[in-house]
């Protein structure tokens, strides 16, 4: 039986020419058993008719606060749901959600529930960049709705670019995930993301490619999965404002903010890229290019994995990264033990679509199962880096001790 049998699920359409693509993620989720009313603004309809989706969703079609004989049709179906999507997600809709003004039966719905949203963004390339747009993302965002971000194609009238509705399939298996039950509750989770910055003087620094996006997707999967997370971070990403954030920028700071909030965690995650090395001594003031090339001389970093391995109390799951180059296995394998962490979750960075910056990663998994006094090594083929969060995460909650209870209740 599907995870979607029996969910009553608003699926509420605006207007834009991805229109077309709810029908499919409307027929979708009615063969997974799932209760469907779609919600379609006036603009949607003249994408894609009431008929269309009268005929394959499982509850009447909506379109207005005034034309039903209910007189709280906006707050009735928030109400009744398990879930509210919006797909498409135009610009307009993201602003007036934003701005929480309830113009409309969709705006007013969204407003009523108290069940979870997931927004699926579609707009054109500009759009999609204007700063208004994202900045009304980010703010929903921070409010704890979810996002199944567009993707990069082709769009209505020939252009190539971002704001291309992502694949039904993506929509759909983002739906089912909403209802994994919270297998982390009563977990503290800490995460590390970004890469570190080393100064050479005021202005300059020694740094990565970093981009913080696994890590915070991480972050966002956990606390999505029912834990209590701290993020220490060097990167400004939109994130739930139910994290805790811990800004930082050096390997030193990174440090100190990890071994704080790692004292008492249930699971430790260093996903972000330190620096190895650091200038021995950052100079004053800003070093003049009149004055000759500069002799950097430089020390390394205090490698925090493995001081957290060394401090780790029982019952703690520590998660290391290992961006590497070349022999995956062997460096990853080496770093298990070295580090004293029980995963370690190693990527190619030089492999197409894989690591620092993309959307996407490609992964093996190592993971030392204690009992078995061996490790196991699980290959996670290339996917969106949520999903890389989604299996991370899953490895660490199979090795939760065998109380099954996390250390933090
Ligand atoms: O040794 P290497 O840098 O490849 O190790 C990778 C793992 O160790 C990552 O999880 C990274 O976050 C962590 N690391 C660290 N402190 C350092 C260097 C790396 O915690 N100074």
């Amino acid at each position: 039986m599907s995870i979607l049998s029996g969910r009553r699920i608003v699926l509420g359409v605006s207007g834009g020419i991805a229109a077309y693509k709810a029908v499919e993620v409307c027929r979708r989720l009615v063969d997974a058993g799932a209760h469907v009313s779609p919600v379609l603004t006036e603009a949607s309809r003249h994408f894609v008719g009431e008929t269309t989706f009268s005929a394959l969703a499982s509850e009447p079609v909506q379109t207005s606060l005034w034309d039903e004989t209910s007189p709280i049709p906006h707050t009735k179906l928030g109400q009744g749901a398990d879930l509210v999507v919006v797909c498409p997600a135009t610009a307009r809709l993201l602003g007036t959600y934003a701005a929480g003004i309830a113009n409309d039966l969709l705006t007013a719905t969204l407003l009523a529930t108290r069940a979870p949203v997931l927004v699926c963004p579609a707009m054109h390339t500009e759009m999609w960049e204007h700063p208004a747009v994202q900045d009304n993302l980010a703010l929903l965002l921070s409010r704890g709705v979810h996002v199944v971000a567009p993707e990069e194609g082709r769009l209505a009238g020939g252009d190539i670019g971002a704001g291309r509705l992502a694949d039904p399939a993506v929509i759909i298996e983002a739906i089912e995930r909403m209802f994994v039950p919270p297998d982390l509750q009563g977990w503290k989770v800490v995460v590390s993301s970004g890469g570190t910055r080393e100064a050479i003087d005021p202005v300059r620094f020694i740094g990565n490619r970093s981009s913080g996006k696994q890590g915070h997707a991480i972050a966002a999967e956990a606390d999505r999965r029912g834990a209590k997370v701290t993020l220490v971070t060097t990167v400004d990403r939109p994130i739930n404002q139910s994290i805790i954030q811990v800004r930082v920028e050096s390997a030193e700071q990174m440090r100190q903010a990890m071994m704080a909030a790692a004292a008492d965690a249930d699971l430790v995650v260093m996903a972000a890229a330190v620096a190895d090395f650091r200038p021995v001594a950052p100079a004053a003031d800003k070093i003049k290019k009149d004055r000759g090339v500069p002799q950097v001389i430089l020390e390394p970093t205090p490698d925090i994995l493995a001081a957290l391995g060394v401090v780790k109390p029982a019952g703690q799951i520590l998660v290391g990264f290992a961006a590497e180059t070349s022999d995956l296995r062997e460096n990853a394998l080496g770093k298990l033990t070295r580090k004293g962490a029980d995963v370690i979750v190693a990527n190619d960075v030089s492999a197409p679509l894989v690591g620092f910056e993309h959307d996407t990663n490609q992964v093996i998994i190592l993971v030392r199962r204690a009992e078995a006094d061996e490790v196991d090594i699980i290959d996670v083929p290339l996917d969106d880096k949520r999903r890389i969060a989604a299996v991370v995460l899953d490895v660490a909650a199979s090795l939760r001790p065998t109380d099954g209870v996390a250390r933090s209740n």
